[in-house]
């Protein structure tokens, strides 16, 4: 396996789109004006109820049979269902001299009818749980004529096709059948990172089932919608467990821009056996390296509070317990003391992290008019169902760490 020149990389994309029908709109209005003509109302609702439950964050493996229950609404929707997908595509069109290849969680299989048709010579296989999706994914191959490629309705997990490939994929699969709702609640990515990537922490058969398929020299490469730095931790912590290990000279920051969602950064993460483990300090610097200002602000907030020496002292704090949705969620407003040094920091189990004010010297006093002010306006959300004075022992929680010294980095 080798990688091709760049330039060639996104024509090979919008020929592909082309080719197969793939529509790419110019934003959410032409989008839905587009959807109700080419699939019919009912098709149309079917969609915008799923997006609406899948924003609140709520998704299950059988949702992809709404995107592409036929090849026609895949052809339409891809772009609102899987708006990953053209960047996703221009990755794989930078791999060259490909033997053969394994999606797992394929889907309607459009980056494996990509990669037959962009390595001719190369065997390709998809698979996914869904024989909707699977039956989807062999009329598109049928369309393309291509005939080196076929998928298989099957569980990834313990799932064997009996050989080796030099390199696995699998996008939007592993983030996306966990529960975001009820689970990875955390108050600091950073203080999960020696955990999550700790050996033996983390298991999923998406890894174990990528290893067993790979020669040693292969390469895995996933793309995922991970919800911040400990999400990613987590991914890359189950896939070290089964001995394949983060690249981080070769993993990257993919940008993305929904039709529907706007412009977000997924992880893509190139993971392998020739490389060492990675640790917390090598992950973070990593993210710091291929980081974004616009999209990192809850990563950066973190940084500053886990930087310099020292810990921090609770001056006074509230934490809240909220609901939302369904969604049952805490929030903390903490006044904080280190020496001269003050900080107000709020930080919410679902991802907000934000540093509101900061003096180097001074002391927090001069902060106590501010804090009673966003503490008496948080506590008027009508998401929120009580409160309390925060203590020591939360600070010792929600606050990040600095990971120096900490193991597993
Ligand atoms: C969000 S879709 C992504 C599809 C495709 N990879 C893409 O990027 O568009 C997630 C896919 O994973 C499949 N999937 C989820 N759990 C699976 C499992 N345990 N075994 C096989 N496929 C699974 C679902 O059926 C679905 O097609």
């Amino acid at each position: 396996m080798s990688h091709r020149m760049l330039g060639a990389v996104n024509t090979a994309v919008d020929e592909f789109y082309a080719r197969a029908g793939l529509v790419r709109h110019a934003g959410a209005m032409e989008f839905w004006e587009e959807l109700a003509p080419r699939c019919g109302d009912s098709v149309a609702s079917e969609v915008g109820e799923m997006l609406k439950r899948r924003a609140r964050g709520r998704s299950a493996p059988g949702d992809v049979e709404v995107f592409c229950r036929d090849a026609e609404r895949q052809r339409a929707t891809i772009d609102a269902a899987a708006p990953h997908t053209h960047a996703w595509l221009g990755i794989l069109a930078g791999i060259d001299d490909l033997h053969a290849a394994i999606d797992l969680g394929c889907g309607g299989g459009v980056a494996s009818c990509f990669l037959a048709a962009m390595n001719p010579q190369a065997r390709i296989i998809g698979v996914d749980v869904s024989p909707v999706a699977i039956a989807t994914a062999r009329d598109m191959a049928a369309d393309l004529g291509l005939r080196n490629v076929e998928f298989v309705a099957a569980d990834v997990d313990g799932f064997d096709a009996g050989r080796e490939f030099d390199l696995v994929i699998s996008s939007a699969v592993w983030a996306e059948t966990l529960d975001w709702v009820h689970a990875e609640r955390r108050w600091s990515a950073l203080n999960e990172l020696p955990h999550l990537l700790a050996p033996g922490a983390m298991h999923t058969p998406l890894a174990a089932t990528a290893s067993r398929h790979l020669v040693d020299d292969g390469v895995y490469l996933s793309l995922e919608r991970c919800r911040d730095l400990a999400g990613l931790a987590g991914w890359v912590g189950a896939q070290q467990n089964v001995g394949l290990n983060f690249d981080t000279t070769i993993s990257d920051m993919l940008t993305i821009d929904g039709v529907l969602t706007g412009p977000e950064r997924l992880p893509l993460v190139a993971a392998h056996r020739n490389t060492l483990p990675t640790g917390a300090q090598d992950l973070v610097q990593w993210r710091l390296r291929v980081g974004d200002e616009q999209f990192d602000q809850a990563l950066m907030a973190e940084m500053v509070m886990a930087s310099g020496s020292g810990t921090w002292e609770l001056l006074t704090g509230t934490l809240f317990e909220a609901s939302e949705d369904d969604d049952d969620f805490s929030a903390a407003l903490l006044l904080l003391r280190r020496g001269d040094a003050a900080k107000l920091y709020f930080a919410t189990t679902r991802g907000v992290r934000e540093v509101l004010a900061s003096s180097p010297d001074g002391g927090a006093e001069q902060f106590r008019p501010l804090y009673r002010r966003m503490r008496d306006h948080l506590g008027r959300r009508q998401s929120v169902v009580s409160h309390r004075a925060a203590t020591n022992d939360d600070v010792q929680v929600v606050v990040p760490r600095a990971i120096v010294g900490r193991g597993a980095g």
